[in-house]
């Protein structure tokens, strides 16, 4: 009884923030748009997009204020310096320092920040209102690494009509040229421009000037007159007025890719992978694609409005190439991106900040991949228990409830492996509490749940309940480690718990801090199987403006909210990550953390998904291109909430996602707290098994996934992969963004997400064969579409012939209790009868892997037998660990179209190294007809899965 009106309390609380907010969930009703910014509302937008606009115009009459001083150029140890000069008005310069570093990764980083005084000769008149530096520490929480300067760069041509020309990059292949005036560049890969910065003219540093209460009479073509000064010193949207007390400061600059027809990247949008233009024109965008992280409700499809998370990445691609830039800022971005007949050319702009991009010249998306992950750092190997099925629901409404629904999963036996907790959890929305009255032993739960090696993963927000008897809230507010307000007060605003005060984690007093809540005797009810989601962190403020923070809020050292922006929502999670590393001396496991919020460098701490989409096939639908964008932007560990998060689905869209959702690398059911209960088991048959096969393949597939993630970790590839990724010659696949590639298993997969689907074509790109998963169906034809089954109760997947896949096949409770389950290997072989695949094991929890705790075999069959052999990098752990997988042996050959002959073989020969004797395994050849290709099983060859062996057939 007492549960109840706690919980009906909570209800209350939502219903009245809902209708404060305008927010209650209506189906059918779609984003506010009132409630973002349009481009023409945004003061920097509106004035960069216009000086696009003049500059075509004016055509060639247009030259760009910007010139090199070519007097004052230094070229030294990869890098160039010089000043930039830009002509505010004649004489008046301003002078923008520019320095051009050439990395020994062959990548190019090209940063133009200002000087604070204009010329030397402006005085600064007011102090007060003078600028610091423009900001440049983005980097501190996006890049790792891979800042190397190059030795062997080269000042090819010592400043020669007007232009500078360097050599950089493999064997001095590319070259950059540096035109002194107007200033731009171009980047060169074997005498081809790529990349050019410039090129149209649209370089635009907003310089700092003082703000001139009364502009005395000719003093305004001085400063700029002729400019549309009206959002200078102020702007005012949806009834918040943004003071900007430093005036414009924004930095545009267009960036061409001459000869390339599809840009990738730039997520998070919920758009098709290959980006639109935007400058209106059938099937494109009105707006520019923004990045300004935000928690938007109910947000729209095929759209370029910004979303929760920022990753500044694009790239370019063509048959034989591609390339990329990296657009290190901060604040609020905003991209326009125009095509011509064989050109791409786009328009970047930023608030504040320095210009610092970084250009890639590829030759392949590979390379983007590897190179953007040495500067940003590479996905982080997830725990074991991390790629498997996550639980969640807002709410899970008490511990018993929680007991109920892990008791049930194993009644029905369908896997999972984490149950989640969504604020309701909480005594009074503080986060470090429990609701004493629903959750009086969060213990028992956790123990209940690491009996089948199960685990918990708890909410915990930046917004602290303002509340002076609120331990946590005193504290942060007597240390001084919350965000302040534009008059260096402690910000209030509204959040789940009302009235709230944000966590500053820019301030390293504040880490410290945050880390010490989260050992096991401060946050009470708290065991090692629990984990930590980080939600709301863009930071959502349901009273600020565009449902963020005001601007001209201060972060420690007197930045402007402005300025850090976008990267606000990953110092919240590199906060918790440190904290999860510490939670007890001595215990050392990989943390898990999921945010909502995000920026170029996330993927280190964190795994991410889309928000709060919706139970429509739509939002199925470009569930996938998301998730592909994140995987080329270096974020791969990306998924949806899988049934849609508002409304409630109808069996067969539920169960469409979970066939889809198998295939995200963060794989989670999630859903808003006015929706029904839909728990797999709870689902009606024949639905409930046809989601427990989907849950169970994902399952059978972990193995491959954990090595695909390795791969990510290492080399910053993609966990599913776009069409484009794999065939990066075929140009007929560019724009596919339907179908998906797991890691380099050669597992090609195309989830039906339309309704009454039927059958889905799949796009196959070479002249392989490729098999069905589940029967060994045939197809094979290149450039072309194949119809492929897919009523309810199937899967559309296919094996490209050519791979070794591994699997574990004996079904289980939850991922941790198949750790020692034997493999299964299943060989899909090439037009050669050849295959290759590999295979990455290890604890699956602790980071003893660095220390070469681990296994790695790669398996390659050339005709007649199949090979394990080591590719691991030994160190001290790996005998250890090698000890504790000794017994995992390989249960199960399966040969896919084997070699005829085989028909009359009855046994294989099995050589294991450092065993006595060879030993004989059984063989069976099973012909099928109705175009299915005939297999082979070995069974039980018993090889050790860490050992060294042959099998000979
Ligand atoms: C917003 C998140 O996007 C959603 O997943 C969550 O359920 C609610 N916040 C409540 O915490």
């Amino acid at each position: 009884m007492m549960a109840r009106s706690r919980l009906s309390s909570s209800w209350t609380l939502l219903f009245s923030l809902a209708i404060l907010l305008g927010c209650l969930v209506i189906p059918g009703v779609s984003v506010k748009h009132e409630n973002f910014k349009k481009c023409a509302q945004s003061g920097f937008c509106k004035r960069n997009r216009a000086l696009a606009d003049d500059v075509s115009a004016k055509g060639t009459s247009w030259s760009s204020p910007y010139e090199l001083d070519h007097t004052d150029l230094h070229f030294e140890n990869g890098q160039l310096k010089g000043t930039i000069l830009k002509t505010v008005s004649s004489p008046q310069k301003v002078k923008l320092p520019l320095l051009i570093s050439f990395l020994e990764s062959g990548v190019a980083r090209v940063t133009v920040d200002e000087e604070k005084r204009i010329n030397g000769d402006i005085e600064i008149r007011h102090e007060s209102q003078a600028r610091k530096e423009r900001y440049n520490d983005a980097q501190t929480w996006a890049l790792i690494g891979g800042l190397d300067l190059s030795k062997s760069a080269t000042l090819s041509a010592e400043t020669q009509d007007g232009f500078t020309k360097i050599a950089y990059g493999p064997d001095n292949s590319y070259q950059a040229v540096i035109r002194h005036a107007p200033f731009s560049v171009e980047f060169q890969r074997d005498g081809q421009t790529h990349v050019q910065f410039n090129d149209k003219g649209y370089l635009n540093m907003e310089h700092w000037r003082p703000k001139v209460e009364v502009p005395a009479e000719g003093e305004q073509d001085v400063l700029g007159a002729k400019e549309d000064e009206s959002t200078w010193w102020e702007e005012t949207f949806g009834g918040n007025t943004d003071t900007k007390p430093r005036g414009p400061e924004s930095v545009g600059l267009d960036i061409s890719f001459p000869g390339y027809t599809h840009v990738f990247g730039i997520p998070e949008h919920a758009d098709s992978l290959s980006l639109r233009e935007t400058r209106g024109g059938s099937g494109n965008h009105e707006e520019p694609y923004r990045l300004y992280n935000s928690d938007v409700f109910e947000y729209e499809l095929n759209s370029p409005m910004t979303l929760y998370g920022a990753i500044p990445l694009m790239q370019a691609h063509r048959k034989d190439s591609t390339v990329g830039v990296f657009w290190l800022n901060a604040a609020e971005t905003w991209i326009d991106i125009v095509k011509s007949k064989a050109d791409t050319q786009t328009h970047w702009f930023s608030e504040a900040g320095q210009l610092d991009v970084f250009v890639f010249l590829g030759p392949s998306p590979r390379e983007i991949s590897k190179k953007y992950g040495e500067l940003t750092g590479y996905t982080q190997l997830p725990q074991q228990f991390a790629i498997a099925y996550h639980q969640c629901r807002w709410n899970y409404v008490t511990d018993e409830d929680v007991k109920e629904v892990d008791r049930n999963f194993d009644k029905y036996q369908i896997p999972y492996d984490i149950i989640w907790l969504d604020i309701e959890y909480l005594d009074d929305r503080k986060y470090f509490t429990w609701d004493p009255l629903t959750f009086p032993d969060p213990i028992s739960m956790e123990k209940q749940l690491d009996e089948s090696e199960r685990k918990l993963v708890v909410i915990i927000d930046p917004h602290i309940k303002n509340q002076d008897k609120f331990d946590i809230s005193k504290e942060m507010k007597s240390k001084g480690l919350a965000t302040r307000n534009k008059d260096g007060d402690i910000y209030e605003g509204w959040c789940w718990p009302g009235s709230s005060n944000w966590i500053d984690c820019f301030n390293p007093a504040a880490i410290k801090w945050w880390i010490s809540l989260f050992k096991y005797d401060r946050f009470k009810g708290t065991l090692p199987n629990v984990f930590i989601w980080n939600d709301m962190n863009e930071p959502s403020v349901f009273n600020g403006p565009e449902t963020t923070m005001p601007k001209d809020n201060l972060h420690h050292g007197n930045w402007e909210h402005r300025d850090v922006h976008n990267v606000n929502g990953i110092t919240f999670v590199n906060a918790t990550y440190q904290a999860m590393l510490e939670r007890k001396k001595g215990e050392i496991r990989r943390p898990f953390i999921l945010t909502r919020s995000f920026y170029a460098g996330a993927q280190r701490m964190s795994a991410m998904w889309t928000g709060d989409n919706q139970a429509t096939w739509e939002h199925l639908a470009i569930s996938l291109p998301m998730v592909l964008n994140n995987g080329i932007s270096g974020y791969p560990f990306a998924g949806a909430d899988v049934g849609g998060f508002f409304h409630n689905p109808s069996k067969e869209l539920l169960t469409r996602w979970y066939q889809t959702g198998i295939w995200y690398p963060f794989f989670r059911a999630h859903a808003h707290i006015d929706t029904r209960r839909r728990e797999p088991y709870l689902i009606q048959e024949p639905f409930r098994s046809i989601i427990t096969q989907a849950i169970r393949l994902r399952y059978q597939l972990l193995p491959a996934w954990y090595t695909a993630f390795h791969e990510a970790s290492v080399n910053g590839t993609p966990i599913v992969r776009p069409q484009f990724y794999v065939h990066p010659t075929d140009e007929a696949g560019f724009t596919i963004d339907d179908q998906l590639y797991l890691g380099s298993t050669g597992i090609l997969a195309k989830p039906a997400v339309s309704e009454e689907a039927t059958s889905v074509d799949i796009y196959i790109a070479d002249d392989e064969k490729y098999y069905d998963y589940f029967d060994y169906t045939v197809y094979q034809g290149a450039g072309k579409h194949h119809s492929v089954p897919a009523p309810m109760e199937k899967i559309p997947v296919l094996m490209q012939g050519g791979h070794i896949i591994p699997r574990k096949d004996r079904p289980r409770r939850s991922s941790g209790l198949m750790k020692y389950d034997p493999y299964t290997l299943v060989i899909v072989l090439d037009k050669n009868s050849q295959a290759e695949g590999s295979l990455y094991v290890d604890d699956g929890e602790t980071f003893d892997y660095q220390r070469g705790g681990y296994v790695h075999r790669r398996f390659h069959f050339d005709g007649s037998s199949l090979v394990s052999e080591d590719i691991a990098t030994p160190g001290p752990q790996t005998a250890a660990y090698q000890k504790t997988i000794a017994s995992v042996h390989v249960e199960r050959v399966v040969v896919v179209d084997p070699p005829k002959e085989w028909q009359s073989k009855n046994t294989v020969t099995v050589i294991e190294d450092g065993a006595k004797a060879s030993s004989t395994a059984s063989l069976e050849y099973v012909v099928q007809g109705d175009g299915k290709a005939p297999y082979a099983v070995v069974k039980n060859p018993n090889v050790g899965i860490g050992k060294t062996w042959r099998i000979e057939f």
